[in-house]
C-alpha cells in the first residue's frame, strides 16, 4: 500500500535526520555559482535565515543597530512585515527598505536581501491601496480574469512600495468552513482552485518577475493547511493518499508547473507529520518528482513549533535539522537568531550536509537574481507611477458586483422583493450595516482587519453606500456595534423604527480576524444576530438579509424568517457599493457559491463526496448556487459522438437563453458524473465552466470540450486513471449520457 510507503518515508525523514536528502541540482547562472563557491557556511546559514521587521522595533522606534547587526554581522538574507506605526505609506516603505538595502552593500558578498509581505487581496499594508474581495468571493465570480486583473494590481502596489515578493496565492482547497481562513481559499472545488490560483500568479509574476511591475509570488500552504480536523487554525490535518492527490495536490502541481518561483508550507500535519518535518513531500514530491526549483520557505516560527507544539523535536536544534534535511530552505523564524546558531552548529556537527545548505542558498540566490535584486535592490521610482490609480476602484468594484451572490428572492404580492425600488424606505439593522471590517476581513491594512481608523476615507460602509444611493431620507438604521451584543434597547428600537420602513436589511455576518483568533466553537451565526433577525421577523415586514462573512455562518434558524438573501463574502473595498448596487437593481447578480452552504452544524459536506453521501448532501444551498434578476433556460446537451476515447474527445454543445425581461450575465458548470467506479466516485465533478452575458431575449450555444483527462481518479496506487464505462454529463438540469473508451 503507498498510504504506508508514505507514511513510512516521512517517519524515516523524522528519525533519520542527518542523512542528507538528495536534491537534483538546480540550474542557476554561473555568477550565482562563483558566489555560493565564496561564500562560508556562516554566510549561507545567513541566506536562509528569515526576520520579522518587528524584532528590530522596540515600542514603535526603529532599532538600526540592531538591524545591522543582524544584516551586516549575520547576513540574514530575508526581512518580512511591516514598519511601524500605522499603515506605512509609500515613502515609509522605501525609507525602510533603502536602509535594508544599504545594509546589505555593507557585507562582504553584497548579497541584496529579499523582502516579503502578505498582499493576499489586494496591497495589504500599504496605506491607500485598493482591495479587492478575499478569494472566496473571487471563486463566486467565476471568472478568473477579474483574479488576473486584480492580482496585476495588486503587484503594481506592491512593487511600487518597494517589495519583490508577495506570500500568495492559498491554494489549498477550502472545505473545512469552520476554519478561519476559508475566506482565504477559492472554496471547495480543485479545479477552481487550480486556474483561480493559476490567473493569480500570472497577475503577480506576468512574463518576467525582473520586470516592473512584476513580484514574485508563494504558493501556499503546502500542503493540506486548509482541513484541521478540530476546525482550529494550525492543527491536525488527516488526509488519505487517495484525497491528498485527488484534491489537494493538483492545484499546487499546476502552479509549479506554471512557474511560481516560491512556495511556503503548511504549519499544520499530515496524518501525524508536521509538514515541515516531511521529506517526501518536500524533497521527494516537491523538489524531484515535480522539478520545483524556486525556494521553499517556511510559516511563522514553523521550524521552533516542530519542537513546541507538534512535539517532534525535543528542542530547536533538533527541530532545526529535520526540517532543512526535509528540504527547507529559508526559515522564517522569524524573531531571533536561534536557527542561525542551531544551524551553523549542526552543520559543524556534520548532521546537515553542505550539499543541502548548497541547495538551500543556490534557490534562494536564483530568485533574488530573477527578480532583479542583484542589479538594483532599492525601490524604483518608476514602479511609483504604478501606484493607486483610478482604474484600480473600478475593477475593485467590478470584481465586487461579479461575486454577488443571491441566494434568494421571494415572491411578495406578486413581485420579487429584490431589487428593492429606489423610494424603499430601508431599515438596515445589524452590526455589518456600519463596519468596514466586516466588509474587508483578514489581511485589510492591518493582519486582523479590525482597524477601521486606518481604512481610506473614501471606503464606504453599507450604510454609507446605500444612503448615497437612495438618499439619507429613505434610510434609518440600528447597528450594534459588535457581532456578539445586541441589547434590548436595540431591539426595541428596531420595532419602533420598522413602523416606518417598507422594508427591513438585515446587515448580518461577521468582524474581521484572521488566523488563530479567528478560531470558533459553533458555526451558527451569533446568538445575538439570530435573536435580531428573529425580532425583525416578528415586525412582519418585508425582511432582505445581506450576508458579510469569510465563512458560512449556519441561518437555518431564520432564513424561513427571510425573503430575499445576498450572499456578499468579503467584498472589499468597493463592496458597499457593490451591495448598494445589487439591492437596487443596478447591477444583475450572477455569483455563484464555491462551496456547500451548511444548513446543519452536523452535516458538513462538499458537493463532490463519495456517491453513497448523495442522500446526506443536504446543505443550505449547494455547491453552485446563485440566482439572478432574470431567468436562464437551457436546451438539451448536443454530443457529436457517444463515446470518448483516447483519439476521439467529446464535443459538447448547449444553448442557453435569458428568458427574462433584464440583462444578465450566467455562469454554466460542467458536472460529469462517472456512474461506476473502482474506487467510490464522487457524486459529481465540475470539469469545465464559463460564464458569458446575455441581453434580455438573447440566447448563445456554448461550447465545452471534454478528454480523456476530464474523466480521470486517483486509484488506491496513487495512479491517475481513467476507467472504462458510463459517464453522465449534467448541466444545470439538463443530464446527457456517454461512454467512456479506454
Ligand atoms: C501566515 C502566513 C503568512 C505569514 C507571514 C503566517 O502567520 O500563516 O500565511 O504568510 O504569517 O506573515
Amino acid at each position: 500500500m503507498k498510504n504506508w510507503i508514505l507514511f513510512i518515508a516521512a517517519m524515516l525523514s523524522l528519525v533519520s535526520c542527518h542523512k542528507t536528502p538528495q536534491t537534483k541540482k538546480i540550474k542557476v547562472p554561473a555568477e550565482i555559482e562563483q558566489l555560493i563557491a565564496e561564500m562560508t557556511p556562516e554566510e549561507k546559514v545567513g541566506q536562509m535565515t528569515q526576520i520579522t521587521l518587528g524584532a528590530f522595533y522596540k515600542k514603535n522606534v526603529l532599532q538600526t543597530e540592531k538591524l545591522k547587526e543582524y544584516i551586516v554581522k549575520y547576513n540574514i538574507g530575508s526581512v518580512l512585515n511591516i514598519p511601524k506605526p500605522g499603515v506605512p505609506s509609500i515613502e515609509k516603505w522605501h525609507e525602510v527598505i533603502t536602509l535594508i538595502q544599504d545594509l546589505a552593500q555593507e557585507t562582504r558578498m553584497k548579497i541584496p536581501v529579499i523582502y516579503g509581505i502578505d498582499a493576499i487581496h489586494g496591497t495589504t499594508y500599504t496605506k491607500n491601496s485598493t482591495l479587492f474581495p478575499h478569494n472566496i468571493g473571487l471563486a463566486a465570480t467565476g471568472n478568473p480574469k477579474i483574479a488576473y486583473q486584480g492580482a496585476q494590481i495588486t503587484a503594481k502596489e506592491v512593487r511600487a512600495s518597494g517589495i519583490r515578493w508577495n506570500f500568495d496565492p492559498v491554494l489549498g482547497v477550502g472545505r473545512q468552513p469552520l476554519w478561519s481562513r476559508f475566506e482565504e481559499t477559492f472554496g471547495e472545488d480543485p479545479l477552481m482552485v487550480e486556474e483561480f490560483g493559476l490567473a493569480t500568479i500570472k497577475g503577480y509574476e506576468g512574463d518576467d518577475v525582473k520586470n516592473i511591475p512584476n513580484v514574485a509570488s508563494c504558493m501556499k500552504h503546502f500542503i493540506g493547511y486548509t482541513v484541521p480536523r478540530t476546525g482550529k487554525d494550525r492543527t491536525p490535518a488527516y488526509i488519505s493518499d487517495i484525497e491528498l492527490y485527488n484534491t489537494f495536490i493538483p492545484p499546487f502541481k499546476k502552479a509549479v508547473e506554471a512557474g511560481s518561483k516560491t512556495i511556503m508550507i503548511n504549519s499544520g500535519s499530515i496524518n501525524g507529520v508536521p509538514v515541515h518535518a516531511n521529506k517526501y513531500l518536500l524533497t521527494d514530491l516537491l523538489k524531484n518528482e515535480w522539478g520545483f526549483d524556486g525556494l521553499i520557505v517556511t510559516d511563522w516560527e514553523d521550524i521552533l513549533y516542530l519542537h513546541k507544539e507538534h512535539m517532534v523535536a525535543h528542542n530547536n536544534k533538533e527541530a532545526v535539522k529535520m526540517a532543512i534535511n526535509a528540504g527547507i530552505d529559508m526559515s522564517m523564524v522569524p524573531n531571533d537568531l536561534s536557527f542561525y546558531h542551531d544551524l551553523v552548529e549542526l552543520i559543524k556537527e556534520g548532521e546537515v550536509s553542505m550539499e543541502r545548505i548548497d541547495d538551500a542558498v543556490r534557490r534562494i540566490l536564483k530568485v533574488k537574481h530573477e527578480l532583479g535584486l542583484f542589479e538594483n535592490p532599492y525601490p524604483e521610482k518608476e514602479a511609483v507611477a504604478h501606484f493607486a490609480l483610478d482604474e484600480y476602484p473600478k475593477v475593485a468594484l467590478q470584481a465586487a458586483l461579479e461575486s454577488m451572490t443571491l441566494l434568494k428572492n421571494d415572491t411578495l404580492k406578486g413581485k420579487a422583493i429584490l431589487p428593492l425600488i429606489k423610494n424603499t424606505k430601508v431599515l438596515l439593522a445589524g452590526p455589518a450595516a456600519q463596519s468596514l471590517s466586516s466588509l474587508h476581513g483578514s489581511w485589510s491594512y492591518t493582519w486582523q482587519g479590525t482597524n477601521e481608523k486606518v481604512f481610506p476615507e473614501s471606503t464606504l460602509t453599507i450604510k454609507e453606500a446605500i444612503e448615497a444611493k437612495v438618499g439619507a431620507k429613505n434610510v434609518n438604521c440600528i447597528s450594534p456595534e459588535g457581532f456578539h451584543q445586541v441589547s434590548d434597547k436595540e431591539l426595541k428600537e428596531l420595532k419602533r423604527q420598522a413602523r416606518k420602513a417598507d422594508c427591513i436589511v438585515l446587515c448580518l455576518g461577521e468582524g474581521s480576524y484572521a488566523e488563530t483568533p479567528g478560531n470558533i466553537e459553533d458555526l451558527e451565526l451569533s446568538q445575538d444576530q439570530i435573536k435580531l433577525a428573529k425580532v425583525a421577523a416578528e415586525t412582519g415586514k418585508p425582511i432582505v438579509l445581506v450576508l458579510t462573512e469569510g465563512r458560512p455562518r449556519i441561518i437555518s434558524k431564520i432564513e424561513q424568517d427571510i425573503h430575499g438573501i445576498i450572499m456578499a463574502y468579503r467584498p472589499a473595498s468597493k463592496g458597499a457599493n457593490a451591495i448598494a448596487d445589487v439591492l437596487f437593481g443596478d447591477y444583475n447578480p450572477s455569483g455563484k457559491l464555491p462551496f456547500s452552504y451548511p444548513q446543519f452544524s452536523g452535516n458538513i459536506t462538499t458537493y463532490d463526496a463519495p456517491a453513497r453521501s448523495e442522500k446526506y448532501y443536504n446543505p443550505q444551498w449547494p455547491f453552485g448556487y446563485g440566482l439572478s434578476y432574470t431567468t436562464f433556460e437551457y436546451g438539451n446537451i448536443q454530443l457529436n459522438t457517444d463515446t470518448l476515447n483516447v483519439s476521439l474527445k467529446l464535443a459538447v454543445k448547449i444553448e442557453v437563453r435569458n428568458t427574462g425581461k433584464v440583462d444578465g450575465a450566467i455562469q454554466t458548470q460542467l458536472f460529469v458524473k462517472d456512474i461506476v467506479a473502482t474506487v467510490i466516485p464522487p457524486i459529481r465533478k465540475l470539469r469545465k465552466y464559463n460564464k458569458v452575458f446575455l441581453k434580455a431575449g438573447e440566447s448563445k450555444i456554448l461550447e465545452f470540450e471534454l478528454d480523456k483527462s476530464d474523466l480521470t481518479f486517483i486509484n488506491p496506487d496513487l495512479a491517475e486513471v481513467a476507467e472504462s464505462g458510463e459517464f453522465e454529463i449534467q448541466i444545470a438540469n439538463k443530464k446527457k449520457m456517454f461512454y467512456g473508451k479506454f
